[in-house]
């Protein structure tokens, strides 16, 4: 683990009476807590209530309860599902980590809940540092917010300063970048802007597939093609390196070589949405994993960071009053942010050679021998790092869905990704142990058994 020094503004956890006291309070909640599982029909109960303050169903009947360990997550009946989805890539590093805990009641105890912009604390600093440390030559400057939308609205508004008049930006198909009004136009899903007024200002070029041998002649001809019709109009385009909601689709790194390269020659700025591989690929930023500093202006993330951050150069630094806002993050979520960058730095996840990447290997040796049991279940994957994917059976939304169900019945979390075909999706915990991976592929194997026999599927 990282050794902490005792400066003035680093974490309060070197000082061993405050470790302790933090221990201690994290032992006692822990033994409240486990005397405090809902009966079963109370469990039902406040799933109903929540969906009914909700308005609208739960995707899983999943409250969680106080305590976990590891992969393993705990419900708040005190039944224990193995967690291959973390809340969709929020719990980097599993379910109550003693030293995250630790960093989370220390930050706790201070006096602010929130950090703003206009007042921020030891833990704010300490969060900018440690990104900066992993954006490369180039990105000089951080951002912080609370939710990868924030993130890439800012992201967006510094773009559109610096590049006005030009207002248009090139996405890729399949892309997800938020759920704001204007971010939901650059998503490429439809039901996600149902109803809402279209600003018009978005275009599209087809994203990397390994299938098609032209696919980044294809690529770039779609974005010369924009360049042509839109002259001086077009501010940026963005990249989403893995495409997360849209299938844990990665492509090689000369294909985003190319397209920035032109973007460049265009004078476009890069701008990159690491909301979602923020953490999970063999760097902190999965740009750096693919060698792509050079070209890079603007980098957003997310998720694993327990907050939100737009790193950006200085010719990025936008003019005054254009970003603001009141939260720059939580306190927890900082100090926890900062944490877990300093492990993944100190405990050997980074680098070709790290964890992150041995990670892989690990997880594609599992595939494979799922994939001998049940070829027939078990299609293309797809993945990089602590992201991964596959297509289940023949790919239908509806069969996903079902696949999903059973897993959770086995004690397995998981979630979908993509459409045409739907997929599998996994979003590991970065030190998931074997164990939790043999488990987990035995719940994934029996419920992929269980739903081939439902449906009358071959597997
Ligand atoms: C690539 C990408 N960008 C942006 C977002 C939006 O982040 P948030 O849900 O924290 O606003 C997400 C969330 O899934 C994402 O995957």
């Amino acid at each position: 683990m990282a050794k902490r020094t005792r400066s003035p503004l680093g974490s309060l956890l070197d000082a061993p009476a405050v470790r302790e006291a933090a221990q201690a309070l994290i032992e006692a909640v822990a033994q409240e807590a486990a005397t405090r599982a809902l009966s079963p029909q109370a469990y039902v109960r406040a799933l109903r209530e929540l969906e009914r303050l909700r308005g609208r169903p739960l995707p899983y009947p999943l409250l969680l309860g106080r305590s976990g360990r590891g992969a393993r997550v705990q419900l708040a009946d005190g039944t224990v599902k193995l967690d291959f989805i973390g809340g969709i890539g929020v719990y980097a590093m599993g379910h109550a980590d003693p030293d995250l805990l630790e960093t989370a009641v220390v930050a706790a105890a201070g006096d602010e809940v929130f950090q703003g912009h206009l007042a921020p604390g030891p833990e704010y600093l300490r969060l900018s540092r440690a990104l900066l440390r992993h954006a490369g030559d180039h990105l000089k400057h951080v951002w912080l917010s609370v939710s990868g939308a924030m993130a890439n609205e800012n992201a967006l508004k510094m773009i559109l300063q610096k590049h006005t008049p030009a207002d248009r930006i090139v996405v890729f198909e399949r892309s997800f970048a938020g759920r704001t009004t204007t971010l939901a136009e650059l998503t490429d899903k439809p039901a996600y802007r149902q109803g809402l007024p279209l600003r018009g200002n978005v275009l599209h070029v087809p994203f990397y597939d390994p299938d098609d041998p032209n696919s980044t002649e294809k690529s770039l001809t779609a974005l010369d093609a924009h360049l042509a019709r839109h002259p001086g109009r077009i501010a940026a385009m963005l990249f989403e390196l893995v495409q997360g909601e849209g299938g844990i689709e990665a492509a090689p790194a000369p294909f985003f070589r190319a397209l920035m390269q032109r973007c460049r020659e265009a004078e476009l700025a890069v701008w990159v949405d690491e909301v979602q591989t923020f953490a999970r690929t063999s760097q902190l930023f999965a740009f750096r994993s693919f060698g792509l500093d050079e070209w890079v202006d603007v980098v957003t993330c997310g998720k694993a960071l327990q907050g939100s951050a737009a790193l950006f150069r200085k010719a990025y630094n936008p003019g005054p009053g254009l970003v603001a806002g009141t939260f720059a993050g939580s306190s927890v979520g900082m100090a926890v942010g900062t944490r877990i960058i300093e492990r993944l730095e100190s405990e050997g996840y980074l680098g070709p050679d790290g964890r992150l990447a041995v990670l892989e290997g690990r997880v594609a040796r599992r595939f494979e021998s799922l994939a001998r049991a049940l070829p027939r279940a078990v299609g293309r994957r797809s993945g990089i790092g602590a992201m991964q994917a596959f297509v289940p059976f023949d790919g239908r939304a509806e069969v996903t869905s079902d696949v999903l169900r059973a897993c959770y019945d086995e004690g397995l979390l998981i979630f979908s990704a993509g459409a045409n075909p739907s997929k599998v999706r996994l979003l590991l915990p970065v030190n998931v142990t074997d164990e939790e991976l043999e488990s987990g592929f035995t719940m994934l194997e029996k419920a992929l058994r269980r739903v081939a026999e439902e449906r009358d599927l071959p597997c």
